[in-house]
């Protein structure tokens, strides 16, 4: 668990806000509210404080998450954006809609808040305490809806505090969130762009900007939705629960290794799991482009973290 003192409930007032920004550009947790629902934010780049949100909201599996921005300007920084995604942001940004973008190469933002994937989401809320957090903490916030996994999104710091009291540093208190529904997701397939989830802005109103939305569950497309939302798996193939890598293998170690021949990235040579979470999206990677054709992953203790770090870990392992 991130943290075990009560959660801090914080004022929106100059005070509130700036005990959350800085909070927040500390590696800490704490939920705000956006006009949709309440966000459990943390630092974006920092890959530790957001393997902490999977932990404090006991996700089974490591879901992409949106970046919150306080604008477009600085959402050019992280993602590219695509033509029609241009005439969205600009249309309604600041508000419920979510763009899915392909990541800059020099974008800062941890792999593990695109699950892997090369691509990240990214949205500017409209609540005026969401956008006024975001720019005074000077970092992308990475932010799902703030209840435990498998509950529903909460509307009220109230909520938030059932569900997260002691497990996140603070929850802004901004009162009830205007829209209540999470905002829509909008991804892009050459000129197309597709509807991933629908929500807070109408699917209507975004065509009679661009005209009509692919749907992601058309059979006749080639980008099914299992491909578009599928999580990273690395060209490598992999072999699980392995203590000594054969010869030829990358290895992927945990914990205290002697190993040394060939390519190899040690998720956590302390054997802490939210360094393993934290660094395992980008390991994967790493690996790949050392060009093995196969990696072998060491055991990783199915415990807190370590759950969705081997959920993701046989996830990658199956035969394609
Ligand atoms: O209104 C909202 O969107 C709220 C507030 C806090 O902004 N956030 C929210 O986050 O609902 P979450 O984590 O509960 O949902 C994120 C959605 C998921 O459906 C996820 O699959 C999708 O966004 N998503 C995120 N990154 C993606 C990516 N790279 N590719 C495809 N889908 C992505
Ligand atoms: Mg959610």
């Amino acid at each position: 668990m991130p943290t075990a003192a009560p959660t801090a409930r914080l004022a929106p007032d100059d005070e509130g806000l700036s005990t959350a920004a800085d909070l927040l550009r500390t590696g800490r947790l704490v939920a705000f509210p956006t006009e949709t629902v309440y966000g459990l934010g943390a630092d974006a780049t920092n890959g530790e404080a957001v393997a902490a949100i999977f932990e404090a909201k006991g996700r089974p599996s490591f879901n992409p998450l949106i970046v919150h921005v306080p604008d477009i300007e600085t959402a050019r920084t992280l993602v590219v954006f695509h033509p029609k995604a241009e005439h969205l942001a600009k249309a309604f940004w600041p508000g419920p809609l979510t763009l899915v973008l392909p990541r800059r190469k020099d974008c800062p933002v941890s792999d593990l808040v695109s699950a892997g994937l090369p691509t990240l989401a990214v949205r500017v809320p409209a609540a005026p305490v969401a956008l006024a957090l975001l720019s005074k903490a000077g970092v992308p916030v990475a932010a799902p809806s703030a209840n435990r996994s498998g509950g529903v999104s909460p509307t009220t710091a109230g909520h938030v505090l059932k569900d997260l009291n002691g497990r996140i540093d603070a929850v802004l208190d901004g009162g009830p969130a205007a829209v209540g529904l999470e905002s829509t997701v909008i991804g892009f397939d050459g000129d197309d762009a597709v509807l991933l989830r629908p929500g807070g802005l109408a699917a209507e109103e975004i065509e009679a900007l661009i005209g009509p939305l692919a749907s992601h569950q058309d059979p006749e497309r080639p980008s099914s939705p299992g491909q578009l939302l599928s999580h990273y798996a690395p060209s490598a193939s992999l072999r699980l629960n392995i203590s000594e890598p054969e010869q030829g293998e990358g290895f992927l170690a945990f914990g205290a290794s002697n190993h040394t021949s060939g390519p190899m990235r040690n998720l956590s040579p302390s054997g802490d799991l939210r360094e393993a979470a934290a660094n395992l999206f980008a390991f994967l990677r790493a690996l790949d482009e050392d060009g093995v054709t196969r990696i072998a992953v060491a055991p990783i203790p199915m415990e807190g973290l370590g759950v969705a770090i081997n959920d993701r870990l046989q996830r990658a392992a199956e035969p394609r």
